[in-house]
C-alpha cells in the first residue's frame, strides 16, 4: 500500500538547527472529555477557551451535534449549547473516526438513562478495550450489553458506589467521573488516573457545580448532583505538543523555546532528558533548549502519569536513534505502539524490537527517506527524524498529525524548518 487516496504528504529538508519560539496549543486530550461533559447539562451552555483547532476536536463537535447539541466555534473559543432533548444513539461512521468518541458514554448515560454506542473498535496502537468503563458503570447500576458491534447501556438511575480500577485508565476515569457527577449519592474512584487532563476535567465539572475531591491523588470522591450549571472553562496547554517541539529543538541541536507550557506536566520528560545529558532551561512557563549536543543512551519505560507518557515514546525513539550509545525503551501502556520503528529504520535507525521492548542503537546520522505515518505520535516521531536527517524525507498519511497538532507545518516553518505539505498525488493503482 502506498498511501490512502485522501491523505496528504509532508516533505522535509533536514539537518537545519531550529531557532525560535513556539506557543503551546490547548490540550487535545483535555478538550475532548470536557466537550463530552457538556452533555451533562439539561439546558444551558458551556464556553471553552484555548480550544485547539484539530481534527479530533472537529469530530467530537460533529458527534455532539449529531446528539442534538449546538456547537459554535470562533478561533480558539467554543460554546456548546444543550437543550432539553438529546439523542442517545449516534452514527457509527462518526464514532469509528476516533477512539475518544467513547467519552460520551458516561455523561449521556447519566443524562438520558440510555445510550447506544457503536464500538469504536481497535486502532493502530492496539485493541484498546473498554472493560473498565463498563465494569465501573455496571457497579453504578447500569445494565450493559453488547449487540451487533454496539454497546447498549441502560440505567433508570445511576447510584454512587466504590469503584476500584484495575488500571488507572484515563478514559475510564473520565467516563466514570462524568457519570458520577449526576449519580445519586457519593462515588469513590480508587486507582483513578492522575493525568493533568483529568484535573482539567475535574475543575471543569466543579465549575459546572459538581462536588469532587482528590484530583491528582489517585482517589476521586464525587458527590452526585441532580443538575449541573453552565460554566466557562479554560483548557490547559498541550504537554505532548509542547514536548514534541522541545524535542525538535533537541534533535536539530537548535535553540527552541516553548511558551505557555506548564513545566511540571513534563517532569518525567525533563528527568529523562537530564539523564541523557540534555539541559533544558526552565523559566516557569517557558522551556528552552540551547544548542544541545547528542543525547546519551538511556533506559525509558512508559507509565501512567506522573510516569513517562506513552504519547512521547515515539518522539523519544526518534531522538534516541541519534544518541551516543544504546537505549532501551519499554512500552507498558499500549500493546502495539512501535509501528513507527520500522519507518525510522528506513531512515537508518538501528532498532531491534523484542515484544514491548525496543533496543535502539544510536547512530551518528539519519538519512532522508519515504516513510508512512501510522498513527498520530508515530507521525510526530517521523517529523522529528526528518528534521534531523540528511537530505529529504517524505512523510505520507499526514492526516494523522492533524488529529493532534494544530498548524504543525506553519509552526515548524516559523522556527526555521524547511517543510512543505501538499496533497498526495496517488492513483488507485498505488494503493
Ligand atoms: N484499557 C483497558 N481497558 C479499559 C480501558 C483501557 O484494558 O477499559 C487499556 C488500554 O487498552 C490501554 C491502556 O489501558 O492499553 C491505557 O488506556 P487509557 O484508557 O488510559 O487510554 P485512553 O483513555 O484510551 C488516553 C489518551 C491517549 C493516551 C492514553 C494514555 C485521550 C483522548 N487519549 O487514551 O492519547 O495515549 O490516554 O495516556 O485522552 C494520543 O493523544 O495520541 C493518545 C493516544
Amino acid at each position: 500500500m502506498k498511501a490512502s487516496l485522501e491523505s496528504g504528504l509532508i516533505t522535509i529538508k533536514g539537518g537545519r538547527p531550529l531557532r525560535g519560539e513556539v506557543i503551546a496549543q490547548g490540550s487535545k486530550n483535555a478538550t475532548l472529555p470536557i466537550m463530552a461533559a457538556s452533555l451533562l447539562l439539561y439546558n444551558g451552555k458551556i464556553s471553552l477557551r484555548n480550544v485547539p483547532k484539530l481534527l479530533d476536536v472537529h469530530t467530537m463537535s460533529e458527534l455532539l451535534i449529531s446528539l442534538g447539541a449546538k456547537v459554535d466555534r470562533d478561533d480558539h473559543t467554543m460554546t456548546i449549547e444543550i437543550q432539553d432533548e438529546l439523542a442517545w444513539e449516534m452514527p457509527p461512521s462518526l464514532v469509528r473516526k476516533m477512539r475518544a468518541s467513547s467519552l460520551v458514554l458516561g455523561p449521556l448515560l447519566a443524562r438520558c438513562g440510555k445510550v447506544i454506542l457503536p464500538l469504536p473498535g481497535g486502532c493502530a496502537i492496539g485493541s484498546r478495550p473498554m472493560d473498565l468503563h463498563f465494569k465501573g458503570l455496571s457497579k453504578m447500576g447500569a445494565q450493559i450489553t453488547l449487540d451487533k458491534g454496539a454497546v447498549i447501556a441502560k440505567a433508570n438511575k445511576l447510584v454512587g458506589t466504590r469503584i476500584y480500577l484495575d488500571f488507572p485508565s484515563v478514559g475510564a476515569t473520565e467516563n466514570l467521573l462524568m457519570a458520577a457527577a449526576l449519580a445519586d449519592g457519593e462515588t469513590l474512584i480508587e486507582n483513578a488516573a492522575r493525568e493533568p487532563e483529568i484535573d482539567n476535567l475535574v475543575r471543569a465539572l466543579r465549575k459546572m457545580g459538581a462536588v469532587i475531591e482528590g484530583e491528582g491523588t489517585g482517589i476521586l470522591r464525587i458527590k452526585g448532583k441532580k443538575e449541573l450549571n453552565p460554566a466557562s472553562i479554560t483548557i490547559i496547554p498541550d504537554r505532548i505538543e509542547a514536548a514534541t517541539y522541545l524535542l525538535a529543538g533537541v534533535i536539530t541541536h537548535g535553540d527552541v523555546a516553548i511558551r505557555g507550557v506548564i513545566p511540571e506536566h513534563l517532569n518525567a520528560l525533563l528527568a529523562k532528558l537530564d539523564e541523557a545529558g540534555i539541559e533544558v532551561i526552565n523559566n516557569g512557563n517557558v522551556l528552552r533548549v540551547l544548542n544541545p549536543g547528542r543525547p546519551n543512551g538511556i533506559t525509558l519505560k512508559t507509565m501512567p502519569y506522573p510516569g513517562f507518557s506513552t504519547d512521547l515514546q515515539p518522539q523519544m525513539m526518534a531522538l534516541l536513534s541519534l544518541a551516543d550509545g544504546t537505549s532501551i525503551i519499554h512500552e507498558t501502556i499500549f500493546e502495539a505502539r512501535f509501528l513507527h520503528a520500522s519507518e525510522l529504520q528506513k531512515m537508518g535507525a538501528q532498532i531491534e524490537l523484542q515484544g514491548n521492548t525496543a533496543i535502539v542503537h544510536g547512530q551518528e546520522n539519519l538519512i532522508g527517506a519515504e516513510v508512512y505515518a501510522t498513527d498520530l505520535r508515530g507521525g510526530a516521531a517521523l517529523v522529528l527524524a526528518g528534521l534531523a536527517a540528511e537530505g529529504e524525507t517524505t512523510i505520507y498519511n499526514v492526516e494523522h498529525l492533524k488529529r493532534g497538532y494544530e498548524n504543525m507545518v506553519e509552526k515548524l516553518t516559523l522556527i526555521g524548518a524547511q517543510i512543505d505539505e501538499r496533497a498526495a498525488e496517488v492513483t488507485k493503482e498505488d494503493i
